[in-house]
């Protein structure tokens, strides 16, 4: 079986979140003696890209409305990926310093179209067409619809949600970008009065995924105007819980980290890692530990941080270590917080691949008190290195994490994302904390849970079995 992820993230490509895990995982637990598991992505300018050298398969133009762009198929020279990448490079939309920006219509129509144009040159097509998020959204419509497309038409494809908040809508003025189909069916595309690509793909798709089974069950409440369609699609709709790439997140081998650890050594690794992570940020070494990692959104609960950090310093004796970055008004008064509270608060604002693993490594209690959450990495993280999640119980969070005060329980839930409930869950934190000899305990159990892509990835083949016999 041949599998074609298309992506707009890709770790270790370009990553902006959890979906570049997701993407630079998967393909690498498919892979098999019988399937073969592929990804195709956009050339950006990034680091990645300026530290390997790649060469062109091929040389085309793709078509968008009135304009023609020139593009390029490219290829690392190297393999340093478990998978095959293909890059679609179109120099003058997708050839940027960032992945997404406000006006990214035009970019990931382009790399869609061109990614369709390239398979239809491939003398066998592809078995499975996998799209990920809103990017790659019209893929099955024009899989569908376009008359371009049409010896595409019984190639399953999926869609897998992994953010229904952002859905990629644009107005109905541009459908002379997308290449012609019959327009009878226009309505496809439509939801809301403009053209959405993910309500077009849920419509389109041949079979539908989130993140996890809770999240897939919340859209159907709410999913930011998309909850009634996916109500309506539910029978192809399903949840398939993320994985974690073991090889990349592995404390024992893990080269980002100061001191590697094992099931055994956790109390001295972890204790190395903390030691250097609080010394870097003027914390005090002695004191619990309770990190955040992440975009600084509504989502993530990132508003009301700086209201639960203050009260969580002023009622325990805490550190606080946050890395992330986002909403500018967040991240202001963070850093206004650093001097009132210094010592016992600090942040690093900005992305940094090799501190994230430091502080999974070194927190004692990593904080995700999410509005929402398809799956959340961070946590299945935190668990593989030792770190206790504190969490509030809602999607993927709630499917990962079970509270201490329940039987086998490991972590710390909270319902709600009120200041009142996050310094309370922080505070359990602190009771637990104090307890050393039961705090340790839960660090053994939860490093052996369980989280790889194993059992997932398989899930995911067999969907892919069950829609190709359809
Ligand atoms: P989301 O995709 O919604 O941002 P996930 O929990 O699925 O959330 O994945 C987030 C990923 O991005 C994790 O790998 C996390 O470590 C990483 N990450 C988020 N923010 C930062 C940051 N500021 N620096 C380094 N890594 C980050
Ligand atoms: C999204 C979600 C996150 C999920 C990730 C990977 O970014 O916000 O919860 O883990 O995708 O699927």
């Amino acid at each position: 079986m041949n599998i074609i992820h298309i992506s707009a993230e890709c770790y270790p490509i370009a990553k902006v979140g959890g979906l570049a895990d997701v993407v630079g995982a998967l393909p690498k637990y498919q892979n098999s003696s019988s399937i073969r598991s592929q990804v195709i992505m956009p050339f950006y300018d990034n680091a990645f890209t300026k530290a390997n050298s790649f060469s062109p398969l091929q040389h085309s133009s793709v078509i968008l409305g009135d304009k023609t762009y020139p593009f390029r198929i490219l290829v690392l020279d190297e393999k340093p990926l478990d998978f095959d990448v293909f890059f679609i490079d179109i120099p003058d939309l997708l050839f940027k310093d960032y992945v997404y920006s406000a006006s990214d219509t035009e970019r990931f129509l382009a790399f869609q179209i061109a990614t369709l144009d390239w398979l239809l040159t491939w003398e066998t097509y592809p078995d499975i067409i996998h799209c990920h998020d809103h990017h790659t959204g019209l893929i099955p419509f024009m899989l569908q619809e376009s008359y371009k497309y049409e010896a595409f038409r019984k190639i399953p494809n999926i869609l897998t949600i992994h953010n229904a908040q952002y859905q990629g809508w644009f107005s109905h003025d541009k459908v002379g970008l997308i290449p012609p189909f019959n327009f009878d069916h226009v309505g496809l595309l439509d939801w809301g009065g403009n053209i959405n690509p993910l309500a077009a793909a849920i419509k389109c798709a041949w079979s539908v995924t989130t993140v996890s089974p809770s999240y897939m069950e919340e859209l159907k409440q709410a999913a930011n105007g998309l909850e009634h369609l996916l109500s309506t699609e539910h029978e192809k709709c399903t949840g398939i819980l993320n994985g974690i790439d073991n090889a990349v997140w592995n404390p024992e081998t893990d080269h980002y980290l100061l001191k590697n650890y094992s099931l055994k050594t956790v109390a001295s690794g972890a204790k190395a890692n903390k030691k250097h992570l609080c010394k870097s940020f003027n914390l005090d070494p002695k004191k619990p530990l309770f990190a955040f990692i992440g975009r600084l959104v509504y989502e993530k609960g990132s508003d009301i941080f700086p209201e639960v950090f203050k009260q969580a310093l002023e009622e325990n004796d805490i550190s606080i270590l946050l890395l992330g970055s986002g909403n500018p008004d967040t991240e202001a008064q963070l850093e206004a917080l650093k001097p009132l509270f210094e010592g016992k608060f600090n942040a690093h604002i900005g992305y940094d691949e090799q501190l994230s693993h430091v502080v999974y490594a070194g927190a004692d209690f990593l904080l995700m008190p999410s509005r929402v959450e398809p799956c959340g990495l961070n946590q299945m993280y935190a668990l593989r290195y030792g770190t206790i999640p504190i969490v509030r119980s809602i999607g993927g969070l709630k499917d990962t994490v079970t509270d201490i005060e329940q039987e086998k329980g490991f972590g710390i839930c909270h319902q709600n994302v009120t200041v009142t409930e996050i310094t309370e869950a922080i505070k359990r934190g602190v009771v637990l904390y104090k307890s050393q000899p039961k705090y340790k305990a839960i660090q053994k159990q939860i490093m052996e849970i369980d989280h790889s892509w194993d059992v997932s990835a398989n899930d995911y083949i067999n969907l892919y079995n069950s829609i190709k016999t359809k």
